[in-house]
C-alpha cells in the first residue's frame, strides 16, 4: 500500500512538473495587431481591468494608444480600449518624461502634445511587451517600464546620467489634461501639491463611438527621488510659482494644452503612480494607496504576470509538431479576447447599484459572434457578470447596449444583438445570480418598443417590422429615429435577435411568446427575391440568382447590387454615413448566408445543399467575403450545414495562418476588441459557435489535443486528433467517438465543456461521409432537403418568396 501510495504521490507530482512546464504566456505576444490597422491595445492590463498603461504614440492608426509603425510617442497614459475603429478612446492624462529642461529652464522643456513628438522616437527593438508588462526606451535614452493593478497604473522611468545638452540630468515629468482623440472640454482642472509632487485632476471628455461625454479624474504620485519643484503649464509657458489650472478647450476646437509636472533633483529612476476613477479624484487617489502601497515594481508586476497565467491555464495544447507561430497565433487570440470589456464595477458613476457594472463592450454587434460565447466556456464567472452589467444597464438606461463604450451609449450597427448575448449565455446554462427574468423583459422590449432614439439602442421601424414583416427602405417612422438605412441587415438581425428570445421562451416556457417571436424569426424570406441575378461590375454574370433585396413601404422592390459593400468596395458607404446602403459593412451576397437559425430553408431556396456549397465557395474564392470583418466568420463553418464538414476544416485552414500572422502587421482588420483573437482561438481549438444557439460546429483541432478545464465545474473537455498531421494535409474527419462512444452528428452542445467530454477524431486525407446525413446536421428550424441528390424546390415544399406577412409553415420543426 505505501508503495503504492508513494509510487501515485510521484505520478502526480510528475505530472504536475509537467504541466506546469507548459507556460502558455510564453506563447502571448500583445504587440500582435499594434499596426496596420489591428489597432489593438498591446500595453499593460489585468483581465478585464481599467487600467491600460501603454506608450501612445501620434499615429493615425492609435486607436489603441500604441502602434509599431514608426510614429513617435506623445505620452504614457493609462486608460484605452482595444481593436477599435472610429475614433480613438481614451488616453487621458499622459505623463511626459524629459531628462532635463535645457539650462534648467522649464519653459524650454515642450510641453504641448505636438511639440513632445520630437522628443518621442524610439527603436522597435526596445520595445518590450508581456501581459501585465509594457516598456520601451525612447531615444532620448528614457526607459519606460509600465505595469497595472485594477485601477492603477505603475510606471517606473529610468534617466541617463547626462541631458542632450550635456547637463546632468534633472528630470521633468508632466502630466497632460489630454486624451487620444483631444476631445476635452472645458473646464478640465489640475493640481499640484508643493511638497509631495502629488498630481489630481480630472476633465470632461467624449466617447469615441457614441454621443454622451464623461468625467474623469486622476490621482498620480511619485517615488524615487526627491522633488525640485513642481507647477503647472498652460499651451506651451509653465511656472513654478502656480500650482492650480482650470482650463477652457478654447474657441479653435483644439483643446488648450495644459497640465501639472514636478522636477526631480538627482535623476534617479522615479516611479509614477497614476490611479483614475469615474467617481472622484479622492477615490483615485484612495485606489493607488490600497493597490500599490510600496510602489514595488517587481510586485506589482508578478502580480499581473500570475493573473493572466490563471486566466490562460484552463486551456491547454499539445505543441507536438506545431510551430511555434500557430501556438503563438492561439494563445495570444485567447489573451486579446479578455482585454476588453473592462470592468468598471464600483466605478459608475451613473447610478448606484449593487450589480457589477462592465463597460467597453465595443460593439456587441462584433462580440456576439465569438468574443463573448469563447469566454462562456474560459471565464463564465466573468461572463455572468458582463451579463448581470448588461441587464442592470437595461434596468437603469431603459435598453440593452448594442455598443457602450466610456459610461455611454455607442452606435447601433444592426440588430439589438444584446438578445443574441443574452440568449446564448441562458442556454448555456450560465448563471451566477443573473436575474433572467429581467433579462427576457430587457429582450422582449427590444422586440416590443421602439425607443424615440434608436441610434444606440433598440431597434427602428418597429411598425413596419410588425405590419409588413420587414424592414422596408425608405421606411415611414414617425416614432423612432435613426440612421434610415441598412434595411437588408436590420430585417436579417431583427429576425435572428427574434429567434434569439424565441429560444429563451421556450426554456422559460412560454409558449405564446415562443410561437410569436419564432414567426417573426422567418421574416428574413420577406427580402428574398428569387429571380434576382448578380452581375460583376465587368459585366460577368456571377452565376446565381435569388439574392436578398430591399423592399419598399408599398411591397414593391428596391435594388441593390449584391456585390455592392463587398470586400474592398471603396466607392460604397457602407457603415453609418446617413447616405448608407441597406447592407452594413458588407454584401447582400455576405448577408445572404445570415439566417444563422434556419440554414435548411435559406438551402432549399438556394437550390438544395450542392448548390448552396457553390455559392459559399464563390463567396469565398472570389473574395467576395473578408475574413477581416465579423461576419465572415460563421460563413467559413456553415459548410457544416450542407453536410461538408471537410470544406469548413479546409477553409479554416485557408484562412489561418495566410490571413492571421503572430506578427505586429498580422491582423487582416481591426480586432475588434479581441474579436478576431475569438475566431483565431475557436478555428484552431477545433469548435466554433453558432452564437444564439447551444451549437458548436466540430472541425479538427490544429493541435493534437486540446484540454479545456472549466473554471467552475473542475471538469476537463477534450478534443483529441487519430493520425494528426502537423502539416495539415490529413485535415477530414473520418470518424468520431464521444466518451468512447460512436459520434457522427458534426456538432455538440456545450455540455461538452461543463461536464468535460472526450471528443475523439480520427482524421484523413480525404473528406468521407462522416458528419454527411441528416440526421448528422446541426439544428435548423426548417426541414432539411435535397440531401439525396434529388433536389426539387416544389417537392421540397418550398414556394416563391412571400410578398407579404404570412404564416410561415416549418414552425413545427423548431426545437
Ligand atoms: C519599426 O520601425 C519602422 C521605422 O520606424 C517602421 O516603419 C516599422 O513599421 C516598424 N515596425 C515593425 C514591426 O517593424
Ligand atoms: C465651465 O465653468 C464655467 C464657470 O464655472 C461654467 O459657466 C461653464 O458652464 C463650465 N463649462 C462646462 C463645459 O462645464
Ligand atoms: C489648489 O487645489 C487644491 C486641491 O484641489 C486645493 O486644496 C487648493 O485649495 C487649491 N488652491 C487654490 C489657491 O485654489
Ligand atoms: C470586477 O470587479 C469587481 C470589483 O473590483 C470584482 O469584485 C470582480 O471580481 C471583478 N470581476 C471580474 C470578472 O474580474
Ligand atoms: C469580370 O470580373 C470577374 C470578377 O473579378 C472575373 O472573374 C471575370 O473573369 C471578369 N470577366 C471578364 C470578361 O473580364
Ligand atoms: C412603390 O414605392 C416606390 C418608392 O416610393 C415607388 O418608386 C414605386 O413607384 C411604388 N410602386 C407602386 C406600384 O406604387
Ligand atoms: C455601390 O453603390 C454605389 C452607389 O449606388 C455605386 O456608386 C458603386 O459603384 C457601387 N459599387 C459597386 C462595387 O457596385
Ligand atoms: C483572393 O484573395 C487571395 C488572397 O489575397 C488571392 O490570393 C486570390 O488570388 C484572390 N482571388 C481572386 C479571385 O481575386
Ligand atoms: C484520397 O483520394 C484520392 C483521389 O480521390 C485517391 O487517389 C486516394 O487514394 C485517396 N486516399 C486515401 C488515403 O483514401
Ligand atoms: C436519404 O434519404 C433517406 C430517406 O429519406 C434517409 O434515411 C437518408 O438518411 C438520406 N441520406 C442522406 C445521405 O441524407
Amino acid at each position: 500500500m505505501a508503495s503504492l501510495i508513494a509510487l501515485c504521490l510521484l505520478a502526480l507530482v510528475g505530472g504536475a512538473l509537467s504541466q506546469d512546464a507548459f507556460d502558455p504566456l510564453k506563447y502571448v505576444d500583445p504587440l500582435i495587431g499594434a499596426s496596420n490597422g489591428g489597432n489593438v491595445f498591446p500595453g499593460a492590463s489585468l483581465p478585464y481591468g481599467m487600467a491600460k498603461a501603454v506608450a501612445d504614440t501620434n499615429s493615425g492608426s492609435n486607436q489603441g494608444g500604441f502602434t509599431l509603425d514608426g510614429a513617435p510617442v506623445t505620452g504614457f497614459s493609462s486608460m484605452h480600449d482595444s481593436g477599435t475603429g472610429g475614433n480613438p478612446s481614451l488616453g487621458n492624462f499622459p505623463l511626459f518624461p524629459y531628462i532635463n529642461c535645457p539650462d534648467g529652464d522649464i519653459n524650454q522643456c515642450a510641453f504641448p502634445k505636438k511639440l513632445r513628438a520630437r522628443f518621442g522616437s524610439f527603436s522597435n527593438s526596445s520595445v518590450s511587451a508581456k501581459p501585465g508588462n509594457f516598456a520601451l526606451t525612447l531615444n532620448s535614452g528614457i526607459r519606460a517600464e509600465m505595469t497595472t493593478t485594477h485601477h492603477t497604473s505603475l510606471f517606473r522611468f529610468t534617466f541617463p546620467p547626462v541631458g542632450p545638452d550635456g547637463q546632468p540630468s534633472q528630470p521633468l515629468i508632466l502630466q497632460d489634461l489630454a486624451d487620444l482623440a483631444d476631445s476635452r472640454q472645458d473646464n478640465g482642472t489640475v493640481s499640484v501639491d508643493a511638497k509631495t509632487g502629488r498630481i489630481t485632476g480630472s476633465a470632461r471628455f467624449l466617447p469615441s463611438f457614441g454621443g454622451g461625454n464623461f468625467v474623469l479624474y486622476f490621482c498620480t504620485d511619485f517615488k524615487g527621488d526627491e522633488v525640485l519643484d513642481n507647477g503647472v503649464f498652460s499651451n506651451s509657458r509653465a511656472s513654478t510659482a502656480v500650482k492650480n489650472l482650470t482650463i477652457s478647450r478654447s474657441i479653435n476646437g483644439y483643446p488648450l494644452p495644459g497640465g501639472a509636472f514636478v522636477r526631480f533633483k538627482s535623476g534617479a529612476p522615479v516611479l509614477v503612480r497614476t490611479a483614475t476613477s469615474f467617481i472622484s479624484a479622492a477615490r483615485a487617489c484612495s485606489h493607488g494607496e490600497t493597490e500599490i502601497p510600496t510602489f514595488n515594481f517587481a510586485s506589482v508586476s508578478n502580480t499581473a504576470t500570475e493573473a493572466w497565467a490563471q486566466k490562460l491555464k484552463p486551456i491547454r495544447v499539445s505543441t507536438t509538431g506545431v510551430s511555434d507561430s500557430l501556438v503563438k497565433n492561439f494563445y495570444s487570440g485567447i489573451y486579446r479576447t479578455m482585454i476588453n470589456p473592462q470592468n468598471y464595477t464600483g466605478e459608475n458613476p451613473l447610478w448606484s447599484s449593487s450589480e457589477p457594472y462592465f463597460d467597453s463592450f465595443y460593439c456587441i454587434w462584433d462580440l456576439f459572434r465569438s468574443q463573448l460565447p469563447f469566454l462562456t466556456i474560459t471565464d463564465p464567472a466573468a461572463v455572468s457578470e458582463m451579463i448581470r452589467s448588461l441587464i442592470d444597464t437595461y434596468r437603469h438606461v431603459g435598453w440593452l447596449p448594442d455598443c457602450r463604450m466610456s459610461l455611454n451609449k455607442g452606435y447601433t450597427q444592426g440588430g439589438s444583438n444584446a438578445d443574441n448575448v443574452l440568449a446564448d449565455a441562458y442556454l448555456k446554462g450560465i448563471d451566477g445570480g443573473i436575474n433572467w427574468n429581467d433579462g427576457y423583459a430587457a429582450v422582449v422590449k427590444d422586440a416590443e418598443i421602439e425607443p424615440y432614439d434608436w441610434c444606440c439602442q433598440g431597434r427602428g421601424g418597429i411598425d413596419s417590422w410588425k405590419e409588413l414583416g420587414y424592414i422596408p427602405v425608405q421606411d415611414f417612422d414617425f416614432k423612432g429615429f435613426g440612421t434610415m438605412t441598412r434595411s437588408i441587415s436590420r430585417t436579417l438581425e431583427y429576425s435572428y435577435n427574434d429567434f434569439c428570445i424565441a429560444q429563451m421562451a421556450d426554456k422559460m416556457n412560454k409558449k405564446s411568446d415562443k410561437e410569436k417571436y419564432l414567426e417573426s424569426s422567418g421574416n428574413w424570406q420577406n427580402l428574398y427575391k428569387e429571380d434576382q441575378p448578380s452581375f460583376w461590375w465587368n459585366g460577368t454574370n456571377t452565376g446565381f440568382t435569388g439574392f436578398f433585396e430591399p423592399r419598399f413601404l408599398n411591397k414593391t422592390w428596391g435594388y441593390q447590387d449584391p456585390l455592392n459593400c463587398s470586400f474592398p468596395d471603396e466607392f460604397s458607404a457602407c457603415s453609418l454615413q446617413n447616405t448608407g446602403r441597406e447592407t452594413f459593412e458588407s454584401s447582400i451576397w455576405e448577408y445572404g448566408f445570415f439566417v444563422p437559425h434556419d440554414q435548411a430553408t435559406l438551402m432549399t431556396l438556394y437550390g438544395g445543399p450542392s448548390a448552396f456549397v457553390r455559392r459559399l465557395d464563390y463567396l469565398h474564392d472570389q473574395n467576395i467575403t473578408y475574413i477581416g470583418n465579423e461576419p465572415a466568420f460563421l460563413t467559413v463553418f456553415q459548410y457544416h450545414y450542407a453536410g461538408r464538414p471537410a470544406l469548413s476544416a479546409r477553409r479554416a485552414h485557408y484562412y489561418i495562418p495566410a490571413f492571421f500572422a503572430p506578427t505586429p502587421d498580422g491582423l487582416p482588420g481591426n480586432d475588434d476588441s479581441g474579436a478576431m483573437g475569438s475566431f483565431v482561438a475557436f478555428a484552431m481549438m477545433g469548435l466554433f459557435p453558432n452564437p444564439g444557439q447551444d451549437v458548436y460546429l466540430i472541425t479538427p483541432p490544429f493541435f493534437e489535443r486540446v484540454g479545456i478545464t472549466h473554471p467552475l465545474t473542475g471538469r476537463t473537455a477534450v478534443i483529441r486528433n487519430v493520425g494528426f498531421d502537423p502539416a495539415y494535409r490529413d485535415i477530414y474527419i473520418q470518424s468520431a467517438t464521444l466518451d468512447g462512444k460512436p459520434y457522427t452528428r458534426n456538432w455538440i452542445g456545450h455540455s461538452f465543456f461543463t461536464e468535460g467530454k472526450e471528443l475523439v477524431l480520427t482524421l484523413g486525407r480525404n473528406e468521407s461521409s462522416w458528419g454527411t446525413r441528416v440526421e448528422d446536421l446541426p439544428p435548423s428550424l426548417g426541414t432539411y432537403a435535397g440531401f439525396n441528390g434529388t433536389f426539387s424546390a416544389r417537392a421540397a415544399g418550398i414556394k416563391r418568396a412571400r410578398s407579404y406577412k404570412g404564416t410561415f409553415g416549418m414552425l413545427g420543426g423548431a426545437s
